[in-house]
């Protein structure tokens, strides 16, 4: 596969993953889908073993490959797995509290952060059941500044269900992460993704939060509610 076809498969891969179905695909992007390049995309996206294992909503990947096959009809011939899989999503019609999101880090497919979450901005009162854009955005500023963080402590306040603490804990080798926020429901699926992200941590559950241990040196991940009386003042006791 050329390089060119290679970038426009991990594009539209991240796309799929992180379920945004709002893309737009080049006519002469569209040539270098053949029928290879679009098996492929197929086998490392809808059919990998992290989407199997953690799939992404059904309506976004109907939504998603309707839209891919209506640019490829035209022009090629479309694979029978887009259709099956595409199939596969229609039949789906099973009402979704919960999907999976996978965050692609460095455009490498096999470098993703997965996050249980909802596709509603407010769910139960809070606004932490999905990941903001803003996270997104404080994550990848994060990641070209890794050394700002190495071998530190740090404290994310309203950490919601985790994106930007599990992205600093995997990539920038603090000494510890506290992800805090203050809603209980958010906490249990904040706790649900630090176990995808980190399967094989140490994990202590104590009254007033979780801790895991990483890689079984000092780093730790510590999941705690205690910011609801946030004065202010936080910064300077630290
Ligand atoms: C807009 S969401 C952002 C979540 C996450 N930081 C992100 O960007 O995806 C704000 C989060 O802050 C939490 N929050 C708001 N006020 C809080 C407070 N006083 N104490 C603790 N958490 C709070 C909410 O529960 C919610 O999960």
């Amino acid at each position: 596969m050329s390089n060119l076809e290679n970038t426009i498969l991990v594009d539209l891969a991240r796309k799929l993953f992180r379920g945004c179905t709002n893309f737009h695909i080049e006519p002469d992007s569209v040539k270098l889908m053949t029928w290879s390049w679009q098996e492929l995309f197929v086998d490392l996206t809808l059919r990998s073993p992290v989407i199997k294992k953690y799939p992404i909503s059904t309506e976004l990947s109907r939504i998603f490959l309707k839209k891919l096959i209506n640019c490829i009809e035209p022009v090629q011939e479309v694979h029978d797995n887009l259709y099956a899989e595409l199939c596969r999503a229609m039949n789906n019609s099973a009402i979704e509290d919960y999907c999976y999101r996978h965050y692609v880090i460095s455009n490498d497919l096999n470098n993703i952060i997965t996050m249980k979450e909802t596709k509603n901005m407010v769910v139960n009162g809070t606004t932490g059941m999905r990941t903001w854009e803003a996270a997104l955005m404080l994550s990848d500023w994060i990641l070209c500044n890794k050394e700002l963080f190495s071998s530190k402590d740090v404290l994310e306040l309203g950490s919601g269900i985790g994106f930007t603490g599990i992205t600093l804990a995997k990539f920038c080798e603090p000494k510890s992460v506290t992800m805090t926020d203050c809603h209980e429901d958010v906490l249990q699926v904040l706790c649900e993704n630090v176990d995808i992200n980190f399967p094989s941590q140490c994990k202590n559950r104590s009254s007033d939060g979780t801790t895991y241990e990483l890689d079984n040196v000092s780093r730790v991940a510590n999941l705690w509610n205690g910011w609801t009386d946030f004065d202010g003042t936080f910064t300077d006791r630290c």
